[in-house]
């Protein structure tokens, strides 16, 4: 546990918010930085349930220098970071390069810059498993070649890795990991916090339960032709609250002075695969609903298989991911069942 204040940026997204959750359980006191791009202040609120605690929070748009420069100043006290602050569309990506290049790389610079003024600053990077496209040998380890970026999002977070990199060779005593997730997924069990996809869900759980509520008529399955068992795509999906925890554990490992070198990665997946069609059918299973779904042709860019191997996180970090597929599922159709009736009571 730590006396100092931890700033989480993007602390009112998705992955973010669980990680705030998670931090406050372990005692750390939060300051959230969210421009609310991709967020609400409700999502505040329901940290707030869960806790008991409302973390500070900063409407900050992270792009403007200047606000950077007079946050730190004014939160001198604050030199741990975990950073999740950026766009992560992928397709929207390979639309708008400029705006990602601008949102996800310009806003670490000046992050960095400000915690290199720092005498001992900890840095946690929200980073994807996208950056080895599709790896050669799977399961896949933090030693797989990281390989051409598919899309100008991937490449944002192969950039952003290497800026830290060479940051922390300069600078000893600023130490940052790198957290490369597979694919999260689910929401808090209470139900309070979940996935809050703005417009058409591009991800597939989210879809999935879209669907099940009756928002969206039916699931396309993005191809059914790749050369797994049953002809769908593999993917190792991890409990978001799994993931969350294993942020702690990182922060803790920099605080405690647990790390090997002063600039480390770790892939954090559950070292499972699964294809599109068994998440249907465990989806299906937990929730008692019939999904309905059409196959339709591949979707440009997707890889046919990625999991991960977790031996470095389980034995150097000291993390595991211990909820199910089924138990992520059964969490996000639960947290859809809320804010259908959340949008019915609005409406
Ligand atoms: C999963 C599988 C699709 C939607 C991306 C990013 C990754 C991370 C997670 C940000 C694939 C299939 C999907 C649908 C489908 N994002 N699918 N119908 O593409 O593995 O990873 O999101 O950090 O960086 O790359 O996740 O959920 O979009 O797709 O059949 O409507 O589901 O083809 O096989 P993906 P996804």
């Amino acid at each position: 546990m730590s006396s100092k204040r931890v700033l989480v940026t993007g602390g009112l997204g998705f992955i973010g918010s669980h990680t705030v959750v998670a931090l406050q359980q372990e005692g750390f006191e939060v300051v959230i930085i969210d421009n609310l791009s991709n967020s609400s202040l409700d999502v505040l609120g329901g940290i707030t349930q869960i806790t008991g605690n409302t973390p500070e929070f900063e409407n900050i748009d992270l792009r403007d220098k200047t606000a950077v420069k007079d946050f730190f100043e004014k939160y001198e006290d604050i030199e741990d970071v975990i950073h999740f602050a950026a766009s992560k569309a992928v397709g929207e990506s390979v639309l708008n390069p400029l705006l990602y290049y601008e949102n996800n790389i310009s806003t670490l610079v000046y992050i960095l810059h400000e915690l290199n003024k720092k005498p001992s600053a900890k840095f946690i990077f929200s980073s994807s498993c996208t950056v080895y496209g599709q790896a050669d040998e799977l399961p896949i380890t933090e030693n797989a070649p990281v390989k051409k970026a598919e899309s100008p999002y991937g490449n944002t977070k192969q950039i952003g890795e290497e800026i830290i990199n060479d940051t922390c060779k300069i600078n000893v005593d600023f130490k940052a990991i790198a957290l490369r997730y597979f694919n999260p997924i689910g929401a808090h069990p209470t139900a309070e916090i979940g996935e809050l996809p703005i417009g058409t869900p591009q991800n597939l759980i989210p879809y999935i339960t879209q669907t099940a509520i009756g928002k969206r008529e039916e699931l396309s399955v993005f191809g059914n032709d790749y050369p797994t068992n049953d002809g769908t795509a593999i993917r190792d999906y991890i409990h978001v609250m799994d993931l969350a925890e294993a942020h702690v554990t990182a922060l803790s490992r920099l605080i405690n002075g647990k790390e090997k070198n002063n600039y480390e990665v770790f892939n954090l997946g559950t070292g499972k695969g699964n294809s599109v069609l068994e998440v249907i059918r465990s989806f299906e299973k937990v929730s008692e609903q019939n999904l309905p779904y059409k196959i339709v042709d591949r979707r440009e860019g997707d890889i046919t298989a990625a999991y991960a191997d977790t031996t470095k996180a389980n034995e150097e970090l000291g993390w595991k991911a211990n909820r199910s597929l089924d138990d992520a599922l059964q969490s996000a159709w639960k947290w859809q069942k809320v804010v259908e009736k959340r949008e019915e009571e609005e409406n």
